[in-house]
C-alpha cells in the first residue's frame, strides 16, 4: 500500500514524506516542482512525481500512475500550501485568490480524487489535511487570507470526515503552529518588515509565544500526520489537532 504527500520537496511535506517512508510505506513524493521531489524521493527510495494541486487533471495523472506504479493509495497527506503577509486593508485581490485555490481548493481537489481511488480500490483508507493554527484562530496578524483558506481546510475535513466515513475512509487535519522552514523564513522577513524590527526579533517572539519553548520543527509535524495516517487513529475522524508546543491556547 502507498501513501502520497502533496508540496512534498520541502518543509513539512518532505520530514512527513521521510517519517512515512520509516514507517514502511511506499511514498510518493509529489511537489510542483518535480526537483525538489526528486531529491527527497532518491533519500527514501521513493517515487517523484509532478503534481500541481490547483489542477484536477494533474492530480488525476498523478493517482493514475502512483496507484500503477506503487499500488493502491492507503494514505493521502495534502500538505502544499503558500502564505504571503500584508495588513488586512491592503491584501490584493490575486493574493487571496492565490490562497484560496491552493490551499483550500487544493486540499478539495485532491481530496475528491484520493477518495475516488480509494473507494474504486477497496482501500479504507486515511487522509490528512494539513491545516494551520490560523485555521481555528483568526487572531493573527497579516494573514487574513491565508486564515480564510486554513479555516476552509478545518471546515472541508470535517464535512469530508462526514460523507467518507461509510466508505471507511477516515479524514483529519493538523494544525501546525510556528514551524522552521522556507515558508517561514519568508514570513520573517515579511513580518519584520511590517512591524519595523528585525527577522530575529520576530523570530524571538514566535519562541515566547510557544509555552514548549522552541520553534517548532518539520519533523514535530510529520509524526502527528503519521499518527493521523495510521492504525493507532483507526477510530479518530474530523479532528483537527493541534501540534504547536503549546502556542495559542485558549
Ligand atoms: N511553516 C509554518 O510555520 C506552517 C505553520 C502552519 C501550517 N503550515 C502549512 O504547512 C504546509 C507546508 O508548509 P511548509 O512550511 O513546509 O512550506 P514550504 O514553502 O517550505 O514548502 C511548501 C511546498 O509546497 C510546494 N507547493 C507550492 N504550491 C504548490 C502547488 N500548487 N502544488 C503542489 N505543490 C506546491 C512547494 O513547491 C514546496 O515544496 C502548508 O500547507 C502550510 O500552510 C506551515
Amino acid at each position: 500500500m502507498s501513501a502520497v504527500v502533496t508540496g512534498a520537496g520541502a518543509g513539512i511535506g518532505a520530514a512527513t514524506a521521510r517519517e512515512l517512508a520509516r514507517r514502511g510505506h511506499a511514498v510518493a513524493v509529489t511537489d510542483i516542482d518535480l526537483d525538489a521531489a526528486r531529491v527527497v524521493a532518491s533519500e527514501l527510495d521513493g517515487l517523484a512525481v509532478e503534481l500541481d494541486v490547483t489542477s484536477a487533471a494533474s492530480i488525476e495523472a498523478a493517482v493514475e500512475r502512483i496507484g500503477s506504479e506503487l499500488g493502491p493509495v492507503e494514505v493521502w497527506v495534502s500538505n502544499a500550501g503558500i502564505s504571503t503577509m500584508h495588513p488586512f486593508l491592503e491584501v490584493p485581490e490575486g493574493d487571496f485568490d492565490a490562497a484560496m485555490t491552493v490551499n483550500a481548493k487544493g486540499v478539495f481537489l485532491c481530496g475528491q480524487a484520493a477518495a475516488r481511488h480509494m473507494i474504486a480500490s477497496g482501500t479504507e483508507g486515511s487522509i490528512v489535511n494539513v491545516a494551520s493554527m490560523a485555521g481555528k484562530r483568526g487572531g493573527v496578524p497579516f494573514l487574513s487570507h491565508y486564515v480564510a483558506s486554513k479555516f476552509a481546510v478545518v471546515g472541508m475535513t470535517q464535512a469530508m470526515a462526514y460523507e467518507l466515513a461509510p466508505h471507511g475512509i477516515r479524514v483529519n487535519a493538523v494544525c501546525p503552529g510556528y514551524v522552521a522552514t522556507a515558508m517561514q523564513q519568508r514570513e520573517l522577513a515579511w513580518e519584520a518588515e511590517l512591524r519595523n524590527m528585525t527577522p530575529e526579533e520576530v523570530r524571538d517572539l514566535y519562541v515566547a509565544d510557544t509555552p514548549l519553548g522552541r520553534l517548532e520543527t518539520p519533523e514535530d509535524v510529520a509524526r502527528a500526520i503519521a499518527f493521523l495516517a495510521g492504525r493507532d487513529a483507526e477510530f479518530v475522524t474530523g479532528e483537527a489537532i493541534a501540534v504547536n508546543g503549546g502556542a495559542f491556547m485558549d
